[in-house]
């Protein structure tokens, strides 16, 4: 969306900045360099022309908010990942035992990815995932959950997300997937 196409949200160890043009090439190597993260982000390795096409898609769809990650404790902040969020319509019986099904706001699917391994561990990730919630709630109205699919193998991402609140809400066995969910708006369920 084109709503942070401007945006810079500094924190104490990674800044998020806008996903432009110019740093395709940057995003698309670190996945031809470690195929690994194809898997653990659930995406399939893109040509750098489909890499460009996406990027415009993220900028351009209402649907679509994503930042690239800087590291700040390099000197030269360099790049080191991506956070991003792909909203569709909120119903609630989604996700409480309940007759409603009409939307009533939006469920947010969060995806977070550290791809330079110098830059982990450091507890970027946690920030990221801290500023870029704010961020939303402040400024995506009526945002009323965030869902984070994660592989069932991927300790470390499980660890984080459990860590920052998230309770698991289902399992998904055919694609050994664990659905993990944070409820922003407690009164909405
Ligand atoms: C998962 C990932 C985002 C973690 O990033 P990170 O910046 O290294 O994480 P942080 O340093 O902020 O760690 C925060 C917490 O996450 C957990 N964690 C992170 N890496 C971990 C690991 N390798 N093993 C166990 N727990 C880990 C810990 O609970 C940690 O808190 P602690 O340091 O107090 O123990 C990163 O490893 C990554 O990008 N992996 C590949 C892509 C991916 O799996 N993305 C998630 C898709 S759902």
């Amino acid at each position: 969306m084109r709503l942070n196409e401007d945006v810079i949200i500094e924190g104490s160890k990674c800044i998020l900045v806008p996903y432009t043009k110019d740093l395709v090439e940057q995003y698309h190597s670190w996945f031809v360099a470690d195929p690994e993260l194809l898997d653990a982000t659930g995406s399939e390795l893109l040509t750098i022309e489909e890499e460009y096409e996406n990027q415009e898609s993220w900028r351009t769809d209402e649907s679509k908010l994503t930042f690239l990650i800087r590291d700040k404790t390099t000197s030269e902040q360099m790049l080191c990942g991506d956070i991003n969020c792909f909203f569709s319509d909120f119903e609630k019986d989604q996700f409480v035992d309940c007759e409603e099904s009409s939307p009533d706001g939006l469920v947010g699917e969060i995806n977070i990815m550290i791809a330079e391994k110098a830059s982990r561990r450091k507890g970027i990730a946690e920030e990221a995932l801290e500023i870029f919630t704010q961020y939303m709630q402040k400024n995506i109205v009526n945002l009323r959950v965030l869902v984070a699919k994660i592989q069932m193998k991927n300790k470390a991402s499980i660890r984080l997300f459990e860590k920052m609140g998230y309770v698991e809400f289902k399992r998904v066995e055919c694609f050994e997937e664990i659905h993990y969910v944070l409820k922003l708006d407690p009164s909405c369920f």
